[in-house]
């Protein structure tokens, strides 16, 4: 996988938050050393590369996202010597590593900050973005963070306001300071030589912020329901046109590098054309970037068909698509989604895995793994707590379950993990293991359609049948059929021979080929082939 060129087109991405994976150490916090140690799990799983949730020093006000040192690894997830054995035995298995990569905004620590805030003269103070006062005193502007209060934090000692598009403690660095671009193409290089294939770089659309600060403008009943969660249009603390010019470049180190590396961009952009942009047109930019309006569809066929198409429609010919339907953020798709009903989460998995291009799964995904009502007592995740009434993005972010052993075999039996266990006695990765039917086993068959080039690969995508109930296309020579409701449902995929089943959703359906007439249980989902004579 890592000597080809493209290594990353339909490739299978499994994203670590890697203080909840696995444990080595039993100090309750899941780290570096954890990953090695289960990598035969991963290529068992069929993952083509692992992107692991941040790994550098932060004083973890928000996990990592606060970065204090762009070249190192936090002490509590191993040492870089840690990471490079990482790296090196995942090689190995032809597993490629992406890095989460934070370039919008450092750690109040981070020594940059910590210059620029000596005052208006330090050397690093343009390296963030400082206004001062309305006549008034107020704030420059009436930028919102992801908190829902001021984006602008006052400094006594300067008299002027700082940037911050997250908590007070993140500090937006200011990319018209040509030095900031320096630093980040040494970080990048400094990791890709350190042989890492990849960044998933963080808040990606986010970089520059508009010149002027203007004001952001109310949003409108038609904008999408996430820009409606912000309270403002996020049009001048985000989303400005300037970043392009960092992707191309960025794009041009990864490409100097063999095998290439892949820039996967957490872009949130909900028009579909400002979305391929982030692609490139004309000049390459991203190899890859998260869709956020299939992030944040429901799971209803209409509606999924309708942001598949659109974004294939606006992607540049050749780009590779991204499908992914939980992380850290946003909670689990197998609670999101499916109620956690096996049959629809199934349904979810086949749907996701047959979709051409790449695909990120979240840890956990592969066993179905619920969210987890993490009571208030135990909640760590600053930015939810800001934002009560809001879910807890801890939800998604609880231990690993492996064994039905106390603790889940996630940390030792004695230990406190960092976050609580889920209900892990039935649901867990030896159980399912063990079961033929189970969520994991079945994810496994899909994943070997995957490796088999079968399904994912990037390709034209082509409605065969879509209703409130049932979406079918087909990419190549798989067809996919989905029932998206808890009815049966009966549709004639039109004329054609028997097609050979390669994947169901159904373990009653037992036989290897069907007619195009089909009868589809609740939730059921098939991959279908051609068959041959
Ligand atoms: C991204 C991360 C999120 C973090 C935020 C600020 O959205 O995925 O977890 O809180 O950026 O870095
Ligand atoms: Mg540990």
């Amino acid at each position: 996988m890592l000597e080809r060129s493209g290594w990353w087109r339909g490739a299978t991405v499994y994203q670590i938050y890697v203080r909840s994976w696995r444990d080595s150490d039993g100090d309750g916090t899941g780290d570096l050393t954890g990953i090695r140690e289960r990598l035969d799990y991963l290529s068992w799983l069929g993952v083509d590369a692992i992107w692991l949730s941040p790994t550098m020093p932060s004083p973890n006000k928000d996990w990592g996202y606060d970065v204090s040192d762009y070249y190192g690894v936090h002490p509590d997830l191993g040492t870089l010597e840690d990471l490079d054995r990482l790296i090196a035995e995942a090689a190995d298995r032809g597993i490629a590593i992406f890095l989460d990569l934070v370039p919008n905004h450092t750690s109040n620590e981070h020594p940059w900050f910590v210059d620029a805030a000596g005052g208006r003269r330090a050397a690093h103070r343009d390296y963030y973005v400082w206004a001062g006062p309305k006549a008034d005193g107020s704030p420059p502007n009436n930028w919102l963070s992801a908190t829902g209060r001021s984006a602008w934090s006052y400094d006594k000692l300067s008299g002027q306001y700082y940037l911050h598009n997250f908590l007070r403690d993140q500090p937006d660095l200011n990319w018209w300071d040509g030095r900031v671009h320096d630093e980040f193409d040494r970080i990048l290089r400094y990791w890709f030589d350190r042989g890492v294939s990849g960044f998933r770089i963080d808040v990606a659309n986010g970089l520059y912020k508009d010149a002027l600060l203007r004001d952001n403008p109310p949003v409108e009943p038609t904008d999408h329901p996430a820009i409606k969660r912000g309270g403002l249009r996020p049009i001048y603390n985000a989303n400005r046109p300037e970043v392009h010019e960092v992707y191309r470049h960025w794009r041009q180190i990864a490409d100097s590098y063999s095998p290439p590396r892949a820039l996967l961009g957490e872009t949130w952009e909900f028009d579909p054309d400002r979305f391929g942009d982030y692609y490139g047109r004309g000049k390459p930019e991203l190899h890859m970037a998260f869709n956020f309006l299939f992030v944040e569809a429901a799971f209803k066929s209409l509606e999924l068909a309708a942001i598949v198409e659109g974004t294939l429609a606006a992607l540049p010919s050749g780009a590779t698509p991204v499908w992914t339907a939980s992380n850290h953020d946003v909670g689990r798709f197998p609670s999101r989604w499916c109620d956690n009903d096996g049959r629809a989460i199934r349904a979810a998995l086949l749907l996701l895995a047959t979709l051409p291009g790449a695909l990120v799964l979240y840890y956990g995904d592969e066993l179905g793994m619920a969210e987890v009502d993490v009571p208030v007592t135990r909640q760590l995740d600053e930015m939810s707590l800001a934002r009560p009434g809001r879910p807890s993005r801890d939800r998604a972010r609880t231990p690993m379950p492996w064994t039905a052993d106390k603790n889940a075999g996630f940390t030792a039996a004695s230990a406190r993990p960092w976050l609580p266990i889920g209900e892990h006695l039935a649901n867990n990765v030896d159980t399912q293991e063990q079961d033929p039917g189970s969520v994991l086993n079945f994810w496994r068959q899909l994943a070997q359609l995957r490796k088999a080039g079968l399904v994912g690969t990037p390709g034209p995508l082509e409605r065969v049948l879509l209703d409130e109930q049932v979406w079918a296309f087909r990419v190549g020579d798989v067809t996919t059929v989905a029932n998206l409701s808890p009815k049966e449902a009966a549709r004639d995929l039109g004329p054609g021979e028997t097609l050979t089943v390669m994947a169901s959703t159904n373990p009653e359906r037992r036989e290897k080929k069907v007619p195009p007439e089909l009868v589809l249980g609740p939730w059921e989902a098939l991959a279908l082939g051609l068959s041959p004579g």
